[in-house]
């Protein structure tokens, strides 16, 4: 059995990985996302196995590997590692496919909505002008998020028109391709925080709220963390959102609305964890292990 862990730099969660992997003496590998070159096509060899101090990676150097975990801090840099990594038939933690679906709040939304797994209203518009009308029609406050971020980054709280305008103009001017899908949403009156659970397969592993005085409660924005008692309603949406992205170790994030109860807002298939190992005790890491082994062989 042997691990290998892509990652970009050894911040909490990776140092507690690393440590709970040498304890338990699981053979591993750390695999530093900026000095690998993929191979994509080995007929053509011809790159020695390390060159000017960077690995070239053929596929026989990931094939040893039973499982791989992707710890990439950039979403396109892990999703390519592991694409490529899947085409080789190399097990990933997660799978590409999932993280293709998680990394994209457009197509979170859209595969939460197919499997009936309740979200809040999500409207995508593709111009400044039908996003304007979209806003509208939809009343204010409304939300609007990059469909690629994480941290609370560039998610804005649209009060009234002007503010609407204002901020279609600047995206428009400044615009990456990214920010030419307007993702809008409706604004949830939550009750100053949001809750986070960590899942791995079916397993609920931790639950966390995280609350702040601010809308916006990622704790990379200051927002605190405190244990969530499960229920079965809450227990049962995370399952189904799981499951509707694909499954893997997996961060859903869930909003309280006043009236409908648990809205999944959106899920992180590359969990920062340290807010919900410290507020609940829960062992991520050798939970994490426990679960590196199952996909290893085949379970899950
Ligand atoms: N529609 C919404 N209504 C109310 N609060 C929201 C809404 N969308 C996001 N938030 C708040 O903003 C935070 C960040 O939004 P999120 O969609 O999770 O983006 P990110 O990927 O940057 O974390 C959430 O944790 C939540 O507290
Ligand atoms: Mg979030």
């Amino acid at each position: 059995m042997k691990i290998g862990l892509i990652y970009s730099r050894v911040r909490f969660e990776e140092k507690q990985i690393i440590t709970a992997l040498e304890r338990r003496g699981v053979a591993h590998d750390l695999i530093d996302d900026r000095e690998i070159v993929f191979n994509l096509t080995p007929q053509y060899d011809g790159h020695p196995e390390k060159q000017h101090g960077v690995k070239f990676v053929r596929p026989e150097k990931f094939l040893q590997y039973d499982v791989a975990l992707d710890r990439a801090m950039e979403f396109t840099r892990g999703l390519y590692a592991l694409q490529i990594l899947n085409s080789w038939g190399v097990r990933t933690v997660n799978r590409a496919s999932v993280v293709a679906v998680c990394g994209d709040k457009l197509l979170t939304t859209a595969a939460l909505s197919q499997h009936n797994v309740p979200s809040p209203r999500t409207e995508i518009a593709f111009t400044p002008e039908a996003a304007l009308e979209a806003i509208e029609n939809m009343g204010y406050p409304v939300v609007i998020k990059p469909i690629i971020g994480s941290w609370g980054r560039l998610v804005a709280k649209i009060n009234d028109r002007e503010a609407a305008e204002a901020l279609l103009e600047h995206k428009a001017v400044l615009g990456h391709f990214l920010h030419e899908i307007f993702y809008l949403q409706e604004f949830i009156a939550k009750p100053g925080r949001d809750i986070r659970l960590i899942m791995m397969g079916d397993e609920i592993v931790s639950a966390i709220y995280r609350s702040s005085a601010h809308w916006v409660t990622n704790t990379a924005r200051g927002a605190t963390a405190q244990p969530c008692p499960l229920d079965a309603a809450l227990e049962t949406i995370a399952r189904n959102a799981a499951r509707a992205v694909g499954g893997g170790f997996l961060a859903i994030d869930v909003i309280e609305d006043p009236q409908r109860g648990y809205l999944v807002n959106e899920i992180n298939p590359t969990p920062e964890f340290r807010g919900s190992e410290t507020a609940t005790g829960a062992d991520i890491p050798n939970k994490l292990i426990d679960y590196l082994i199952q996909v290893a062989s085949g379970k899950s």
